[in-house]
């Protein structure tokens, strides 16, 4: 069996990572293509490097843009690569732009496309990542559900007979380099400037559009993480960083500490040497859950349902309405005691996508 892993922003490649790997154990072709939708190393290289995924077989370079240039011009160059690769499947990761393009593409060459982590839903129609992860889900011809929820929310749209439960393969990653991290076999995160990793901090990031975009939603985000009573950790994406000069937003100051995104193994340490997480990723959400760390959500919903639970995590669309001692009150609040079970597998999901492909291959 032949497949190309369409790939191109960064949880794309958290997720590469273990794929790649079930891959290697076994005789199947596996190509990988990058659309080069991240592009600074931060983003991108260090995920190759530090998670020891092969390099790309092919790597578009397409860049930023907006949704309908970014999606278009990969669209455009995965027509060719596409046609002399003629996989048994293309696989595709998540909800970006790479990913709807990707589909779009297999789709009109009769190729088979396959979807990891179909079945997510925020049933917010504004987010450019639900429009992917729909739209994705109803072209594509296997759908990989990392829930229970992702196989409701498929059969609820008709998609049932095309759904398979497979797991999610973040677990797999994010196990794994916890493990190396405690061992000690993993380097030191490089955490902002002003953070002392042996005192309480928290870790916070920022990036989705919704919360960057709108220069008034940004600053109250920025403000309230910054009269925090503990040292908050803020990881910048480039967007972040790009959107808060943009509006003339000072990002730091108070107990706000700003530094560069982390590679992945750092980003586990800084989580697990945190007392608690402060996000709008949704990657995040669930790695905090896995390390058992209380997570605070800045939005006004979630695509993974399973970690509000016991109250690991909480969505917070709007700090200030929360007053500032209930805001406080919020992202302080202790990891709760409850046992969580194993809502998003056992660590062993991408064993089980490499079976199902190789099982459902024409
Ligand atoms: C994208 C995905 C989102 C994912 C996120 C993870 C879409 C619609 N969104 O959002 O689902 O959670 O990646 O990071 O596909 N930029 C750089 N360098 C880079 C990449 C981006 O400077 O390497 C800047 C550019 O100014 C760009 C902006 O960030 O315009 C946004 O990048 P884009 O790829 O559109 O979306 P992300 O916010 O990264």
């Amino acid at each position: 069996m032949k497949v190309v892993s369409i790939v191109g922003a960064r949880p794309q490649l958290v997720k590469l990572a273990p794929i790649a790997a079930a891959f290697a154990a076994t005789e199947h072709e596996h190509v990988i293509v990058h659309t080069g939708q991240h592009y600074d190393a931060d983003l991108s290289d260090v995920f190759f490097s530090g998670l020891g995924i092969p390099d790309p077989d092919v790597h578009l370079g397409i860049g930023s843009g907006s949704h309908g240039v970014q999606t278009g011009k990969t669209l455009a160059a995965l027509d060719p690569v596409l046609a002399a690769e003629r996989p048994d499947w293309v696989l595709v990761y998540g909800d970006t732009n790479s990913t709807l393009a990707g589909a779009l593409s297999a789709v009109k060459m009769h190729l088979p496309v396959a979807h990891l982590e179909a079945g997510l839903r925020s049933f917010n129609r504004q987010m450019p990542e639900e429009h992917n992860r729909v739209l994705t889900d109803h072209c594509a011809d296997l759908l990989l559900a990392p829930t229970e929820e992702a196989m409701r929310h498929l059969a609820n749209e008709g998609l049932a007979k095309r759904a398979v439960l497979a797991g999610d393969v973040m677990v797999d990653v994010c196990l794994r380099v916890r493990d190396l991290v405690r061992a000690g076999e993993a380097p030191r995160p490089e955490l902002p400037e002003g953070i002392d990793p042996s005192a309480p901090y928290l870790l916070a990031t920022l990036h989705r559009a919704e919360n960057t975009d709108d220069p008034r939603r940004l600053a109250t985000l920025v403000a309230a993480l910054a009269e925090l009573p503990v040292p908050v950790a803020l990881l910048a994406h480039p967007r972040l960083l790009a959107r808060a000069e943009e509006h003339g937003i000072k990002l730091g100051g108070g107990s706000l500490h700003v530094g560069r995104p982390l590679p992945y193994a750092g980003m586990v340490a800084a989580v697990l040497g945190s007392v608690g997480v402060v996000t709008d990723s949704g990657g995040l959400q669930k790695e905090a859950y896995l390390l058992d760390r209380p997570c605070t959500t800045l939005r006004p919903e979630t695509e993974w349902v399973e970690t509000l639970a016991d109250d690991w995590n909480r969505l917070v669309p709007d700090p200030s309405a929360l007053g500032r001692d209930g805001w406080v009150e919020t992202v302080t609040r202790p990891a709760p005691r409850a046992d969580r079970g194993t809502p998003y597998g056992d660590g062993r999901a991408a064993e089980n996508v490499v079976r199902i492909l190789a099982e459902h291959a024409r």
